[in-house]
């Protein structure tokens, strides 16, 4: 959400995928005489969830090799590149095809309304159509059954995460309002539809004869997530005095998932879904001054929570607070503290309550990306997505049973478990660019995270994370956003640094170890890991836990991209694999397909100018992470992030977010006022400039899905 005028932050965006093959693979890859086994029952097509993998036993050494697309290496990229572009379409690679699909508004079953093209459409009719601002998603094939999880590649589930509201075209707008304030007057209606447009869509999904793909309204999987969706609090901080409201004593239950950022997914078939830039919903105008009866005592702690999570007067400016006292964080204190969490989702049981998963900490979650270890234990890695934020992986204290993927007992793996933050160090050079790195558990009574420092419990360690990671010393980021972990390398991880525009630009400050540092207020350093000031393109860094295993308490790392112009040669300059041919800025979305390339999306800077010329729109890139060639192969339409991948698993179809397309932020062509400021009215029946009409010509602009298929019927990107 870079560009947003709502995001009073400038903080951007994500994205990601692969199929359940890649991550039990893996876990298995040091066992040899496992692998055949697991992978053939896993790829096989029949009911690989129910009973397959018992069916296997003892077949070991008798079955064939997966069933997964053989792909020679030469052709790792076999795609011709896609040129730079700043128009409004979808730019695809020769041969290949991309179809819009699932847009904003359409209706997500047989009887919901239809999409208003005037953007009139109610709050209860919203909470009934798909959401805006499509963001990470997640294919789940049906099994052959078609009754539950399996690995179909041409029926399944499409879930998709919906992060926020563009109110420049969200909202319909009476013409005599002020064109320069889309959400006036604000009322409690606006509130509720913006929120029933947040959260996540399961749509059920199938190819058609000629490889198109349709929406299947009339199945009872489909199904709307939002903002006041009932959900379940649970772990370690659930029911604690920090996460007890008027509405819910408990602490127990919270209505709705907010700015659902980038996914993650499980291989026992839940969706995870990550509450990133949830403070701007929040308000509190009187900035604790006449803060709520009955809060007193917690006063100071809540206070500099709000500071320490970005909450301020105003918010981002979605006025939620002015007309739902929910969001008042005078009225409501300790609501803040029932977001900022991974939410987990099992898209085949329509009728289950979402799950907000303590254990993992509270922070602005990108994605979650989810490695079965060599060990048998579950790491879930995310970002906290802010200038001079911190790095995570959470270890679970349970083991995945591999004979039984969907068991209750696997279901229940991220309930418990250790939650780490990441230090960078330098290494043995200083100034190569590359080092070790050492992951700090995050547990209450260790590394000072104890009363005397605020700490009184795990749930207070875990609602306040950010303050735990700065008492133990984490390394300050240039905003982390995707981890995506190599599936043909056990241990490699890699994270996209999109942009900080507050990295060595001013007299230097750190977050501070008591935990009181405001959001994003610190001004580091450039250091090893985030080797430039004033980074506005952005890199990418991995890193390798020791021995490969994805519970090591210890890594190697090194920078796989610095984006950038070539044609600069100071401390700013990029890396090498950098070329005229595939210039980028500010990486954000990041997923690996099971072959083991790199997909790189960009939530950037769009002006195609100064810093940013021959850049063009934002974009997809795929790189090859041996040689480190990197290559365009997708461009969004104008004033568009490119977030969420995920294919099916064969790999014959690709399903990519476009989201905001038409957001005004710096687009050049965004309608400006006589005093030159931007407004950026989208609407094409008011406002002949609009500068986005995509999906369709003549209409607003709409957040949606692309389908990427070759025309051949291959797989993408070979
Ligand atoms: Fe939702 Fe950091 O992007
Ligand atoms: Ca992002
Ligand atoms: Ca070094």
């Amino acid at each position: 959400m870079a560009q947003s005028i709502l995001d009073d932050d400038g903080v951007s965006n994500p994205s990601h995928n692969r199929a359940l093959t890649d991550v039990v693979e893996q876990a298995i890859a040091a066992r040899p005489s496992r692998r055949r086994l697991l992978l053939t029952g896993l790829g096989a097509a029949a009911l690989p969830f129910l009973g397959g993998l018992a069916a296997c036993g003892g077949s070991d050494d008798a079955v064939a090799e997966p069933a997964a697309p053989a792909v020679p290496p030469e052709q790792t990229l076999g795609f011709s590149a896609v040129a730079v572009a700043s128009g409004d379409s979808v730019a695809v690679p020769a041969g290949y095809v991309a179809t819009a699909f699932l847009p904003w508004g359409e209706p997500i079953n047989g009887f919901a309304a239809a999409w208003k093209a005037d953007a009139s459409n109610t709050a209860a009719e919203q909470e009934e159509q798909v959401g805006d601002n499509h963001d990470g998603m997640w294919f789940f094939g049906f099994n052959a059954t078609g009754i539950g999880y399996g690995e179909r590649s041409d029926e399944g589930l499409l879930v998709m995460n919906h992060e926020y509201i563009n109110a420049e075209y969200f909202y319909a707008i009476a013409a005599d309002t002020d064109p320069a304030d889309w959400m006036a007057p604000f009322t409690f209606e606006k509130a509720r539809k913006a929120q029933a447009a947040h959260g996540v869509s399961v749509c059920h999904v199938r190819r058609a004869a000629d490889g198109s793909w349709q929406h299947v309204k009339t199945s009872p999987y489909n199904r709307r997530i939002h903002g006041n969706t009932p959900m379940s609090l649970q772990g370690p901080a659930a029911g604690h005095a920090l996460m007890r409201t008027a509405a819910d004593p408990a602490g127990t239950e919270v209505l709705g998932t907010l700015n659902n950022c980038g996914s993650g997914w499980t291989p026992w078939g839940t969706y995870l879904t990550c509450e990133e830039n949830w403070n701007g919903y929040f308000g509190a105008p009187t900035s604790g001054a006449t803060i709520a009866p009955g809060f007193e005592d917690q006063k100071a702690e809540i206070l500099a929570g709000q500071s320490r999570y970005g909450i301020t007067t105003a918010g981002f400016g979605y006025r939620w607070h002015t007309v739902d006292p929910r969001f008042d964080a005078d009225v409501n204190p300790n609501e803040p503290h029932r977001f900022g969490w991974i939410v987990e989702i099992d898209p085949f049981a329509p009728g289950s309550k979402p799950v907000k998963r303590t254990a993992m900490g509270r922070f602005k979650h990108e994605n979650a990306e989810l490695v079965v270890a060599a060990n048998g234990k579950v790491v879930v890695y995310s970002g906290d997505d802010e200038r001079n934020e911190y790095l995570y992986k959470f270890v679970s204290s349970g083991t995945f049973d591999r004979a039984n993927p969907t068991s209750a007992a696997n279901r229940r793996l991220l309930e418990q478990g250790t939650l780490y933050v990441a230090r960078f160090d330098a290494g043995t050079t200083v100034g190569d660019r590359m080092g070790t790195g050492v992951w700090v558990p995050l547990v209450f009574g260790d590394n000072g995270l104890t009363p005397v420092n605020g700490f009184n419990n795990q749930a207070e360690v875990l609602i306040k994370t950010r303050q735990a990671a700065d008492r133990v010393g984490a390394t300050m980021m240039d905003r982390p956003e995707w981890v995506a972990a190599n599936p043909k390398k056990p241990g490699e991880v890699y994270v996209t640094l999109t942009n900080n525009n507050r990295r060595g630009t001013s007299t230097a400050s750190s977050n501070k170890a008591d935990g009181t540092t405001s959001a994003g207020s610190a001004r580091p350093p450039v250091d090893e890991a985030n080797p430039r000031a004033n980074n506005v393109w952005g890199h990418i860094l991995r890193w390798n836990e020791a021995g490969g295993d994805g519970t090591a308490l210890t890594f190697a790392w090194d920078i796989f991209v610095l984006a950038g112009q070539p044609t600069v040669t100071s401390a700013r300059a990029p890396s090498a694999n950098v070329t005229p041919d595939n210039l980028f800025n500010s990486p954000d979305g990041l997923s690996f397909d099971s072959f083991g390339r790199l997909w790189i999306q960009t939530d950037g800077n769009y002006s195609n100018a100064g810093d940013y010329a021959g850049m063009g729109n934002n974009q997809m890139l795929v790189g090859d992470v041996a040689t480190k060639v990197i290559r365009r192969f997708l461009v969004g339409p104008s004033g568009c992030e490119v977030t969420g991948i995920t294919w099916t698993p064969d790999r014959k179809t690709m399903f990519v977010n476009i989201q905001h397309p038409g957001e005004v932020g710096n687009h050049p062509r965004a309608p400006k006022n006589a005093a030159g400021a931007t407004l950026g009215d989208n609407d094409i029946a008011r406002n002949a400039t609009a500068f986005s009409q995509w999906p369709t010509a003549g209409a607003r602009p709409r957040s949606a899905t692309v389908v990427v298929r070759r025309g051949d019927g291959g797989v993408v990107g070979t």
